[in-house]
């Protein structure tokens, strides 16, 4: 195994955990679509290779979903659609550099 520090300065997580039996999942609510319109802002906003935008499995708050954690700077956005991409970069955004 190597250690190495991170290549992103940013790493965005979007929760695509789904399931079929009716409960919360972030999954459940168009999060694919979410997460490419995220990476489609990232490149816009010319961050490609400062800032990844990765899917994940279930981050244990599904009720407040649909979910995205950015780290390492510790934010956590619920509820998020994709009318609220351009705001959540705007946050993030000093991080980047
Ligand atoms: S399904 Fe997204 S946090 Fe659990």
């Amino acid at each position: 195994m190597q250690s190495q520090a991170s290549p992103y300065r940013v790493q965005i997580w979007v929760c695509v955990n789904r399931r079929d039996d009716g409960s919360n999942a972030c999954g459940n609510k168009l999060q694919m679509r979410l997460k490419d319109a995220l990476k489609a802002a990232v490149e816009a906003r010319g961050w490609t290779g400062r800032v990844r935008v990765s899917h994940s499995g279930c981050m244990g708050l599904c009720a407040r979903g649909p979910n995205v954690m950015v780290q390492p700077i510790g934010r956590w956005f619920s509820g998020v659609t994709e009318a609220d991409v351009p705001t959540l970069l705007d946050e993030i955004a000093p991080h980047v550099g």
